[in-house]
């Protein structure tokens, strides 16, 4: 990855009084209006912005990130007015938004012919979402633009949820990095598409598969799996994604068979991490465990353990499957594709 050598200014915006945050969003602004990078929070995860309609800065974003330059971004928006960055607003776009936004959802559009290649890869569409998250809002607001932002890692590496992991990729990388607390949601934003016959999902999340259908009637989806991430739906899908540095194992099945199996395959560095709300400790001492009630909260937790994890020098991950359904449907996604799909099936 090139070296970068940034004088990267860093706000924690949970510190500070109303008038000062006020301030550090008007600075922020600035330097998006400037052609600059800003990382920030959202509820899903940190995203790392610029002005998308500004082709410069929207490269200068995957530089920061070591991206590839034909994956596409993300705009966001402060409000439903998408003028200038989509063709027109579909009556499913618009129900969607009616229900989801501002929220975790990003709805694929025709897009604006004004709309700079860069920022979409060179594809026909764009994604726009509007995060549910006071900071994000109030530094698209403050910057008068549209802001591309993928999430704020380094390509390849889990998306960060505390202002502490967007610090560790990209001091040094970006123009600016604004704090708060720990994202919400803490998987990416649900994706789909509106601009074919039926509307897709390419990317699940928080808004979940069943919501979807509920708002708009029938919706496509197409779970990748391992050896189809040949020919992806969402380019930024061929990438090998969320992968922490220790080998990640699923383990699926009935969970106290899959939990006893679990604990006796666990060797030396190996984290187990159980899910649901009756999985307990085990009477034996001494073991790397963790407990996640249910999907949400392994949602909200699970890239910073992955991250933690390697920071901690685990070399094996073993993590329980839940049910895909709901936000189940949404964390097996990451996970799975942390494992590289490998999952072990067990059976009594
Ligand atoms: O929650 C989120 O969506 C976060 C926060 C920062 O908003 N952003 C995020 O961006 O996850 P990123 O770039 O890490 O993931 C965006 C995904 C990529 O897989 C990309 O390929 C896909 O969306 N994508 C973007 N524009 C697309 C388009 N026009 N058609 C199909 N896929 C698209
Ligand atoms: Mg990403």
């Amino acid at each position: 990855m090139e070296e970068l050598n940034i004088d990267t200014i860093c706000r924690d915006l949970s510190r500070m009084a109303p008038a000062e945050r006020k301030a550090a969003y008007e600075e922020a602004g600035a330097v998006i209006r400037r052609g600059g990078t800003v990382a920030f929070p959202t509820e899903t995860v940190y995203g790392l912005g610029a002005d998308a309609m500004n082709e410069e800065a929207v490269k200068a974003i995957f530089r920061a990130k070591g991206r590839p330059s034909d994956n596409p971004l993300i705009i966001h928006v402060a409000d439903e007015d998408l003028e200038g960055i989509v063709k027109e607003i579909p009556a499913v776009a618009r129900l969607l938004m009616d229900r989801f936004w501002p929220g975790p959802l990003t709805i694929i559009m025709a897009k604006h012919e004004g709309v700079p290649d860069a920022t979409t890869a060179g594809l026909p569409t764009v994604g726009v979402r509007m995060p549910d998250q006071e900071a994000a809002r109030a530094l698209i607001r403050a910057s008068g633009r549209f802001i591309a932002a993928p999430s704020a890692n380094i390509s390849g590496r889990p998306s960060p949820t505390t202002f502490r992991r967007c610090i560790q990729d990209l001091n040094g990388r970006v123009d600016m990095i604004l704090g708060m607390d720990q994202s919400r949601v803490g998987l990416e934003s649900t994706i789909i598409d509106v601009t074919g016959p039926v509307p897709e999902l390419l990317r699940p999340g928080a808004v979940t598969l069943e919501m979807l259908k509920e708002t708009i009637g029938e919706v496509l989806y197409r779970p990748s799996e391992a050896g189809e991430e040949e020919a992806p739906r969402a380019p930024g899908m061929k990438y090998r994604h969320y992968a922490p540095k220790a080998r990640v194992t699923v383990y699926r099945g009935q969970p106290a068979t899959v939990r006893r199996r679990m604990l006796a395959e666990q060797k030396g560095r190996t984290l187990l991490i159980f899910i649901g709300e009756d999985a307990a400790a085990p009477a034996v001492p001494g073991r790397s465990l963790l407990i996640l009630k249910n999907a949400e909260e392994a949602g909200r937790e699970i890239f910073e353990i992955l991250r933690q994890a390697d920071d901690e020098g685990f070399n094996e991950i073993f993590i329980e499957a839940v049910a895909e359904v709901g936000l189940g449907l949404s964390l097996m996604n990451r996970i799975k594709k942390a494992a590289s799909y490998d999952i072990v099936e067990v059976i009594e």
